[in-house]
Parts: structure tokens; sequence; C-alpha cells
């Protein structure tokens, strides 16, 4: 990025702005570059924090599956997937639609604006056997928690590894967790968790 007024005229750092000017492209407004980092903490923290939140409340609550990825740490990809999957962290997204779509026989008309409920995708049992059951080792891999499609989350490689990391360091540490139940966050889009007592942790 160069700034006005910074750099001297034979700082090869301000010769392509120089450039695209003389040909008419048009520049950036300014603080574009705020909206940008803005967009990105919007959608990449509240939705992180939410997964984190669920990893510790869902592995305390089902110690079973909490024992298969200590057992085999391989499964930490696909525990990341269930918890995904199971938990969605933004239950609710929004899509303008460009033309009549007919889904099952009802048609939603061009113009109109939907919410995606990706939890109940995620829950669909035509697609996914005994949905309401949290299982680590089906590893869903086409959960819908990171939306669908050339808008599907742009970050998802990054929330991945904070998400295995936390699985991995849990079952490193730990061998046993015990939690109160969560108190939610009401939202109209994240899931997230405002409080989860932690009542005991058994180290490894
Ligand atoms: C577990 C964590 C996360 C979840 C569950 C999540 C979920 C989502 C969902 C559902 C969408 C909408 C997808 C669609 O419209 O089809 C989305 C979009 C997006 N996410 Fe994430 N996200 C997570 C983490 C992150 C992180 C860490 C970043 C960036 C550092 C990020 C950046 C974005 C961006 C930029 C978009 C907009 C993509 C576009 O419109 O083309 N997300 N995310």
């Amino acid at each position: 990025m160069v700034l006005p007024g910074h750099g001297r005229r034979s700082d090869p750092r301000i010769g392509r702005p120089r450039t695209l000017r003389r040909r008419g492209t048009r520049r950036r407004p300014a603080g574009a570059a705020g909206h940008i980092i803005h967009q990105y903490l919007g959608a990449g923290v509240d939705t992180t924090i939410a997964s984190i939140g669920n990893i510790v409340a869902l592995f305390a609550a089902h110690p079973d599956q909490f024992d298969l990825v200590r057992a085999d740490p391989t499964l930490v990809p696909a525990a990341f997937n269930e918890v995904l999957r199971y938990w969605v962290p933004l239950h609710a997204w929004g899509r303008a639609v460009t033309r009549d779509v007919d889904i099952d026989g009802t048609v939603i008309p061009a113009g109109a604006q939907a919410a995606i409920l990706l939890g109940a995708g995620n829950r669909d049992p035509r697609h996914f056997d005994d949905p309401d059951t949290f299982r680590i080792e089906r590893n869903p891999v086409d959960h819908l928690s990171f939306g669908y499609g050339p808008h599907g989350c742009a970050g998802q490689g990054l929330a991945r590894l904070e998400g295995h990391a936390v699985i991995a360091a849990l079952a490193t540490h730990a061998s046993h967790l015990v939690a109160d139940d969560p108190i939610r966050t009401p939202s109209n889009t994240t899931r997230s968790i405002d409080r989860l007592e932690i009542l005991e942790v058994l180290p490894a």
C-alpha cells in the first residue's frame, strides 16, 4: 500500500499507482482497507469463538467421543467437522434470489430474500444418518457450516487450523472435562456460548 506523500519519486513502490492513475483506472476509495479488514474480523471472529466454545462444551458432554479423539489423534479433523455439523456457529445466512427456484414443489421467486438455515441442513435425516447424535467418526465433510458455492467461507482454512489446534491441545493435555450446561447468547445469526462453567479438568 502506498500512502500519499510517502516515499521519494524514485521509490519503486510509487511507480504502479502513478501508472494506474494515468490510464484512468479507478483507485480504491479512501478507507477501503478498513472495510475489508472489518469484513474479515466480522466474519472470522465470532464464528471461530462460537466453534471453540462448542468444541469444549461438546467434548465435556460426550466423554466417549472425547476418548476416541484422545486415543486416535488422526480423528481431529473429523471431530471438528462433526462439531461444526452438530452445532452450527452461524445458523442463518442470507441469499438474494436472482431467478425463480423450485425446491420440492415450492417456488422461491426471483427478487426474494431467503434465509438459509444451515443448521437445519446439517441435521437433515435424508443426508445424515441419525443426525441428532454427536458422532465424530462420521466425519461429515459436506456439512453446511461454511456455507456453499462461490461465496462459501473464505476463511475456512484458517478456521480449521484454529479448531484442529484446540481439539488437539485438549486431547493431549486433558483426559476428562466436566462442564455445566452452556448459557447461550441469543442472536439471529450466530449461535455462540456466552458462559460455560468448567467444573473439572483431569490432566492426561
Ligand atoms: C468456524 C469458523 C467459521 C465459520 C463457521 C464460518 C462460516 C461462514 C459462512 C456460513 C459464510 C457464508 C458462506 C456463504 O454465503 O455460502 C462465511 C463467509 C465468509 N467467511 Fe467465514 N466462517 C468461519 C471463519 C472465518 C474466518 C476465520 C474468516 C477470515 C479470517 C472468515 C471469512 C469469511 C469471509 C470473508 C466470508 C465472505 C465470503 C464471500 O462472501 O465470498 N470466516 N463464513
